[in-house]
């Protein structure tokens, strides 16, 4: 069926899905050991049911199950009865051939199977039909009882929403028999898109729900981690940021979408691909003609209508509208909320639309046009003019859509709305020829309109577009007769080109400085410089010192606090870098109170930025989150979500990342991501969520991610951010990569360029963290080339080996020489640094002077790990703890080896970090020390008098408490408003309540938000 229709390119492995997976083997585990197991997956076409189950049957089929599996076809009512029994039992007589099949069965009685398969024989069609069928179940229902007694079975029904009634009906009995019915999990697939409310599989789905041994399962589209990363398997390389966006934005994370849209080439298709065009109309032509008319003019109308938008423009009246739509929501196409209606996916609207004949699209966007025209309130609040804009302009009106774009443009820039106002900008560029008396028209010059479109493509951040709009305006102004408009936009266009990497900002910050030197126009000569500052080739040294105190006093003399707040912010930047952490909080501490008094709201934003890096640098890492959060708030407020909102995301995640608390970190990044950040935004979450998935175990998923975030460096040679903030967490998690693969050379490859490539010693903060994990491949090294010297046999072997190892082994002394070199070299600051350094010394064997450091390898890794209890950071603290007790071992301390290792196999059992349990359990196997087993269940919260709540869900359910609503919570912890009540319905679940004033009740009788008896591990 659809899988044959066109040449798409699927994805090799499956992506996104490892807990879907989880949860299937947790079903086969329980049929297993005996007990009844049904899973019931519903999900959108294309979103992957078929492939999980496939996946998931295969790994079940190699380690012993029997995998029997039959589809359901779309074929009406009267199509092929019990066709995926017929297709099973095809399946098992290829297998088996029909008389092994009746060989399994009382007396050989096969007969009813010739109802379903010709092989079987005649159909005894003298029967009473009744009897026949019930005995039919009773044969199948023995067959699979039959087969279980050899090998588990996973039986798999898939597209049950195609189920004729006597699939259904065996189905049905099957599963209800399953307590008599050992070591079979039966598996059901069905479209939930599809189950309109009348659709016959509802009633049954609901009643198997009820049932203790059925579970049900809806897959979710993708995220934006998956997504972007099932582009890059089915094209084979990173998608550019543009062609990831888009694909996001069209196919909203369904797999079969994303292969849909992208060509052969990796490229994205602009028309929608006749097959899946197909498939997203089905449902739509199905629909009465009066209700197609309707969704033909609410998909000019965009992805969500007005209801009385919608009424206006169609001419009816709101409850003829209704009924009109109705079938259309009761057959899933769209979706009605309060006061509108929305696609179902934005591809069903683009698919209506692009079904649109020419003359009738322009007709309805001239009718919005109009409409929206004479009542700007069918619009939501401040969009009026804006959508009205975007209507004449694919009505074709040229004068029209000029002028309402330039109206439209101011309009968004009030609203906030930066990505809008440059799309409107251009927009009244691009017209401007076609429009012979355009200045008139809209009473400005072409010259502010480019100044103005280079503004809003700086704070929308587009520095490409930004930079052509800045040099189209540099052309015509006169430097000489508006010097400080000249030295602005060369200020503007230095600033972006900073963001590209593919000009040098410093020519034009030179001309600028020229056009206004002290005395004139000392405002702009004030931005100039605290740009300048910020883009030095040395940003943290004394000449940015010098242009950011130059910044900073003539600010204060012009009274421009904007630039004041960021230039303090400089120096703060300046002092965390290179003197001391506690003065740039400070100053910091100052820069806010300046910007809260005076209403300095952009600026202010960057005293977030700054507030919390310093913080989490420092190992404050609750308040740095805290404080990212707030900035993120105040982001959202400002319009600037998607970019200085995700950059504070960044900010929010490094710390969770550091107290291991990963799920939430995944949350947060997830939704940043999924507001498309700025290409270096995104590079960082992703590093983040690589670091995750690499401690987790997901090597696969660590693996892509560090690609792709290698991919995104290589194009954007970013000069200004050469200081390592990207690229050192890079190296981090590409070593550390290479060690779980146990690659050494290729870990010290990394670390060897890094070391070329970087100035390591002026960017402590970033570099601690990579000496200590290069050193760990170098003693790591050594101990391997230790290990072959004792267990390698043959001559010949021997000495080819044994050179490599010696050059190995070189090579690894070389290296650690000179990452000792630059450690003797380093600063090290902060608590968080100081653990980073004894780690290093404990991992060289040679300490700084003034600590433990020259002791016994027991004492360094107590004392390594000693600094990272201190620093809050769980998950190096369990890395230190093994270490410790490694150490401990060789020296011959059983009890200290055993009593560290314990703590740490808690930690790492807590975090979910499955290699160093792994690694833990296999150093306890080997000296036989006793560490409890791994716990079930896993989170911080485990100790708390709350019923299994993650350390998440606890924090979800005290925002219950205090009467959030979703979308309250979803702001508060920088999630989508979906998983915040994703994490409602499992807080209910766990406290087994129904309704949230029960949840807060319930919180409330267990004291759940008292703090914790003292010695018991904090939720946090
Ligand atoms: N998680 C995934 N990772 C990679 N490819 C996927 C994933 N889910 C689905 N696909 C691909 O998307 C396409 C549609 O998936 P399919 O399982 O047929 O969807 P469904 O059965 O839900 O309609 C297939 O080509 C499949 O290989
Ligand atoms: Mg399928």
């Amino acid at each position: 069926m659809l899988e044959h229709m066109s040449s798409r390119i699927s994805s090799p492995v499956l992506v996104g899905r490892a807990e879907h997976l989880a949860e299937l083997d947790a079903a086969l585990g329980r049929a297993r050991a005996g007990g009844p197991s049904a899973m019931l997956i519903g999900g959108e076409a294309g979103i992957g049911k078929s492939r999980l189950v496939s996946e998931f049957a295969a790994t079940a089929g190699r380690a012993g199950a029997r995998v029997l599996a039959g589809a359901c076809l779309d074929m009406g009512t009267d199509g092929l009865l019990f066709a995926p029994y017929a297709g099973v039992l095809r399946e098992l007589v290829r297998d088996l051939g029909a008389d092994g099949v009746a060989a399994l069965l009382p007396s050989h009685a096969t007969r009813e199977f010739a109802r379903l398969l010709p092989e079987f024989g005649e159909a005894d069609t003298e029967a009473d039909p009744a009897v026949a069928r019930a005995r039919l179940f009773e044969q199948m229902l023995t067959l699979l009882e039959r087969l279980a007694e050899a090998s588990p079975v996973v039986l798999i029904i898939e597209d049950a929403h195609w189920a004729d009634r006597s699939t259904r009906d065996l189905t049905a009995f099957l599963i209800g028999s399953q307590p008599v019915l050992d070591g079979v999990l039966v598996v059901v697939t069905y479209r939930s898109d599809e189950l309109h409310r009348t659709h016959p599989l509802r009633p049954l789905l609901a009643e198997l729900g009820r049932l203790s041994w059925v579970e049900r399962m809806e897959l979710p589209r993708l995220g934006r981690l998956h997504a972007d990363e099932l582009v890059a398997r089915i094209t084979g390389r990173e998608p550019g940021p543009r062609l990831a966006d888009e694909v996001y934005l069209r196919a909203e994370g369904n797999p079969l979408f994303v292969e849909e849209l992208l060509c052969c080439d990796g490229g994205l298709s602009t028309e929608l691909p006749e097959s899946l065009r197909d498939l997203l109309l089905a449902a739509v032509q199905r629909l009465p003609e009066q209700t197609q008319e309707l969704l033909r003019a609410a998909s000019a109308g965009g992805q969500r209508t007005g209801h009385a938008l919608l009424a206006a423009v169609t001419g009816l009246a709101g409850d003829d509208l209704t009924a009109g739509l109705r079938p259309a929501v009761a057959a899933n196409v769209l979706r009605a909320d309060q006061d509108g209606y929305m696609f179902r996916h934005a591809l069903i609207r683009e698919a209506v639309y692009d079904d649109l004949l020419p003359g009738e699209r322009t007709r309805l966007h001239t009718r919005f046009a109009e409409v929206l025209g004479s009542d700007a309130g069918l619009a939501a609040p401040g969009r009026g003019p804006i959508e009205q804009a975007h209507h004449w302009y694919y009505a074709h009106d040229v004068a029209g859509a000029l002028v309402s774009a330039w109206q439209a443009a101011a309009a968004a820039g009030h609203a906030l709305a930066h990505a809008e106002q440059l799309t409107l900008l251009a927009r009244v560029l691009e017209l401007w020829d076609k429009v012979p008396d355009a200045a008139e028209r809209i009473g400005a010059s072409h010259l502010l309109v480019l100044e103005q479109a280079a503004a809003a493509a700086q704070t929308a951040d587009e520095p490409e577009r930004g930079i052509a709009f800045a040099s189209a305006a540099l052309k015509e102004i006169d430097p000489a007769a508006e010097p400080v408009r000249a030295a602005l936009l060369l200020e503007t266009r230095a600033t972006l080109s900073s963001h590209t990497g593919r000009m040098d900002p410093h020519t034009d910050l030179q001309a600028a400085l020229e056009l206004v030197p002290p005395g004139v126009g000392d405002a702009a000569r004030a931005r100039v410089l605290l740009s300048e500052s910020k883009h030095l080739a040395e940003p943290h040294g004394l000449q940015g010192r010098a242009a950011a105190e130059e910044a900073l006093s003539l600010a204060q003399q012009v009274g421009d606090t904007g630039t004041q707040v960021s230039a303090l912010c400089e120096l703060a930047c300046i002092e965390s870098h290179t003197a001391s952490d506690a003065v740039a909080l400070e100053i910091l501490a100052q820069a806010r109170s300046l910007a809260r008094r005076t209403g300095a709201l952009r600026p202010l934003l960057h005293v977030f930025v700054n507030e919390s890096h310093v913080l989490e640098g420092i190992g404050e890492h609750e308040r740095a989150a805290q404080v990212a959060r707030s900035g993120i708030a105040s982001a959202r407020d400002y319009g600037l979500a998607r970019t200085t909102g995700t950059f504070l995301a960044i900010n929010v995640a490094e710390p969770l990342v550091s107290l291991g608390r990963w799920d939430e970190a995944i949350e947060v990044i997830e939704h940043a991501l999924a507001l498309s950040p700025p290409q270096l935004n995104r590079l960082a979450l992703r590093i983040l969520a690589g670091e995750i998935a690499l401690r987790r175990g997901d090597l696969d998923g660590a693996r892509a991610l560090a690609a792709a975030a290698r991919a995104a460096l290589a194009r954007a040679p970013y000069i200004g951010h050469r200081e390592g903030q990207y690229y050192l967490p890079l190296i981090h998690l590409e070593t550390g990569l290479s060690l779980a693969q146990g690659s050494l050379a290729d870990a010290r490859d990394v670390m060897a360029a890094a070391i070329d490539g970087f100035d390591l010693v002026r960017d402590p903060r970033y570099a601690w963290p990579v000496l200590a994990i290069g050193a760990r491949a170098c003693a790591a090294g050594v101990a391997v080339t230790r290990d072959r010297a004792v267990t390698r046999d043959r001559a010949t072997t021997r000495d080819r080996t044994a050179s490599r190892d010696r050059a190995a082994a070189e090579q690894a002394d070389d290296l650690l020489g000179q990452l000792r070199m630059l450690a003797g070299k380093m600063d090290c600051s902060g608590p968080v640094q100081r653990a980073s350094q004894l780690t290093f010394a404990a991992e060289t064997g040679a300490g700084p002077a003034d600590t433990a450091g020259a002791g016994p390898a027991v004492a360094r890794w107590d004392a390594a790990a000693a600094a990272w209890e201190r620093a809050v950071d769980p998950y190096q603290l369990a890395v230190a703890m093994l270490r410790a007790a490694e150490a401990a071992m060789a020296a011959g301390d059983r009890d200290g080896a055993a009593g560290r290792l314990r703590r740490a196999a808690e930690l790492a059992d807590q975090l979910g970090a499955q290699p160093l349990g792994e690694e833990i359990g296999t150093l306890a196997r080997s000296a036989r020390l006793a560490v409890r087993a791994g716990r079930q269940g896993r989170g911080p919260a485990e100790g708390r008098p709350a019923p299994g709540l993650t350390a998440r869900e606890f924090e979800v359910l005290r925002l219950v408490a205090a009467g959030r609503s979703n979308p309250e919570i979803a702001a508060e912890l920088y999630i989508s408003t979906k998983t915040a009540s994703v994490h409602v319905s499992n807080i209910l679940a766990k406290l087994g309540v129904s309704g949230r004033g029960e949840a807060a009740a319930a919180a409330h009788r267990m004291r759940l938000f008292e703090p914790a008896p003292a010695g018991e591990a904090g939720a946090g």
